[in-house]
């Protein structure tokens, strides 16, 4: 079956586990860290990969960057029912590292589909590698906190890219723009909804926005 035909989050998640064979880094089921929330979430975060808490406790984001993460998420007024939380690889990397091409591809479908069932009105990247699925050739510390309108298989999505956690827990400065990037997904969402069927995404829009 095409993936992107599913309609519903949990039938995804069971193909995902019936095939894993098919998929890099993956031993057995259990290895698979799928994406949280709410299947009709407004907000989809997009991280890179599990690491060693997310792994064992089968959740993204509840590791060191993931509970800053939850902490901004909570104090931006943004509750975790507005958000759908995953990840571009959703096994584990050895040692942490980066995923490989060739493993963002395995998981490309997988992704894609949630996206699909979810239909979220931003998609909001952390870090360059879910960055780069939507917005190739562009560094994050030149784009970040700016929206992006773009097409996606024939549709239009809005991706604001942000820093990645981690980054954010390295430095101070990372981390004042990851708090500032993140006040504003609320407004971006109001306008998404209220006013982006209507509204021509312009400079002008781009800058009363952010
Ligand atoms: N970093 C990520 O990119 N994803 C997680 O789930 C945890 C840490």
């Amino acid at each position: 079956m095409n993936l992107m035909n599913f309609t519903d989050l949990n039938s995804l998640k069971a193909d995902l586990e019936k095939n894993f064979q098919n998929l890099p880094l993956v031993e057995k089921p259990e290895d698979i860290v799928h994406g949280e929330g709410n299947e009709s979430a407004s907000v989809m975060l997009i991280g890179e990969a599990p690491g060693y808490y997310e792994s064992v406790q089968r959740r993204p984001f509840v590791g060191r960057s993931g509970q800053l993460l939850r902490k901004i998420l909570a104090e931006s007024g943004l509750s975790e029912k507005e958000v759908y939380i995953s990840n571009i690889v959703k096994v584990r990397p050895p040692d942490n590292r980066d995923p490989l091409q060739e493993e963002i591809l395995a998981f490309k479908p997988y992704l894609d589909a949630e996206i699909q069932v979810i239909k979220p009105k931003l998609i909001v990247t952390l870090g360059r590698f879910s960055m780069g699925k939507f917005l190739p050739d562009v560094k994050v510390s030149e784009v970040h906190g700016r929206l992006h309108k773009i097409k996606w298989n024939n549709q239009t999505l809005f991706v604001l890219p942000m820093y990645h956690p981690a980054a954010a827990l390295r430095a101070t400065r990372i981390k004042e723009s990851f708090v500032k990037d993140f006040s504003k997904i609320e407004k971006i969402v109001n306008w998404v909804e209220k006013a982006s069927a209507t509204e021509e995404f312009t400079e002008t829009v781009r800058e009363a926005l952010l």
